[in-house]
């Protein structure tokens, strides 16, 4: 199998790799890769983007890729073909991109998330490696089979509307104070400053940075002492809608706003005609899980956090 670096490949070799790949999340996740995949194959015409192919004979049949993003590097897809997977090439991959990555002087820390890989084995070459992790669940429900009964009920003193153009700022507070101090914001980036939380938020609700932005399941909730929550929703696919980011500030944090943004969701994605509804949340989120799991989420696949800073920096994870 031959190794080599990314920015050496063509479109023309690599594009039929990719185009397997887009087809496979989407079967596989209910997500349309084919924004993804233009900008992945954008990097690769222009030979700008950093990252590893596998190569059986002239044929590409594994890639993976990484990116700088402020403040970290983030490691993308591990995919492998169909006929190429099981055979440790994912794992393969995460090594040599881990050790490319890190060599680079400007690296200071390192991020995956490896729900767009196709080898469970890759997570371990993290560990390995020195990543602090941890499990993370892509989670579904079958809207036309396990539509969730009940109307949401909304505190006394609580009003939930749709988001506004300049809500964005209030959203990425309430995103930023519910994950404070969080195992999500010591692991990924997105979550540690509301700056980068603001950033997060723009790029969702303006750039359609997980799908496009879906106003109507979208909402804020203003309490009584401002804004409370948010729910930013979007289309993920053709037939799936997706809950991007749900989150109630600390203080008033179980009394039912969570499961109100949720139902309020899930019913417009139902109007919309949406099959399906899908989110991804830490594994030892148990509020989270306990609302999804009452409101007919399953687990749908396993995947992992893992972030690295180089020494003497140290991801440090709440108990
Ligand atoms: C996850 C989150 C959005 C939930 O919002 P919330 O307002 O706290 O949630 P709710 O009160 O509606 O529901 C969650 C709790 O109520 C329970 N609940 C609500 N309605 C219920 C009902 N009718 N029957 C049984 N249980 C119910 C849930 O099981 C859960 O239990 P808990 O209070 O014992 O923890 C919120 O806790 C949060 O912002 N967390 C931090 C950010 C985050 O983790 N976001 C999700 C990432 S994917």
């Amino acid at each position: 199998m031959r190794d080599r670096p990314l920015r050496e490949a063509s479109i023309r070799q690599i594009g039929a790799l990719l185009d397997e790949e887009a087809a496979h999340w989407e079967a596989d996740l209910h997500w349309d890769f084919s924004a993804v995949r233009a900008a992945v194959a954008g990097g690769v015409e222009r030979g700008t983007l950093n990252g590893r192919v596998l190569s059986d004979g002239v044929r590409p049949v594994a890639y993976c890729y990484y990116l700088a993003d402020s403040g970290r590097t983030i490691v993308g897809s591990i995919f492998a073909g169909r006929r190429h997977r099981g055979k440790g090439l994912e794992e393969q991959l995460a090594e040599r991109v881990i050790a490319d990555a890190r060599a680079e002087s400007g690296c200071g820390r390192l991020e995956c998330q490896t729900l767009f890989c196709t080898a469970p084995g890759a997570n371990g070459r993290f560990r390995e490696a020195g990543f602090a992790g941890r499990p993370r669940h892509y989670m579904l429900l079958d809207l036309r089979r396990d539509f969730p009964a009940g109307e949401p009920q909304i505190p006394a003193g609580f009003r939930l509307r749709p988001v506004r153009r300049n809500d964005l700022h209030a959203a990425a507070e309430i995103v930023y104070r519910s994950h404070r101090g969080s195992v999500d914001a010591a692991l990924n980036l997105t979550y540690a400053t509301p700056s980068a939380c603001r950033t997060f938020v723009d790029t969702l609700v303006l750039r359609a940075g997980c799908g496009r932005f879906d106003p109507e399941a979208s909402r804020l909730i203003e309490g009584p002492r401002g804004p409370a929550g948010v729910l930013l929703a979007s289309r993920l696919a053709r037939t799936n809608g997706h809950v991007c980011q749900v989150s109630v500030v600390p203080e008033v944090q179980g009394h039912g706003l969570g499961l109100a943004l949720m139902l309020i969701a899930l019913r417009a994605f139902d109007r919309q005609g949406l099959a399906t509804a899908t989110l991804s949340v830490t594994g030892d989120n148990e509020r989270a899980h306990r609302l999804y799991d009452l409101l007919g989420f399953r687990v749908w696949r396993e995947f992992a956090a893992h972030a690295w800073l180089r020494p003497p920096g140290r991801i440090e994870l709440p108990r």
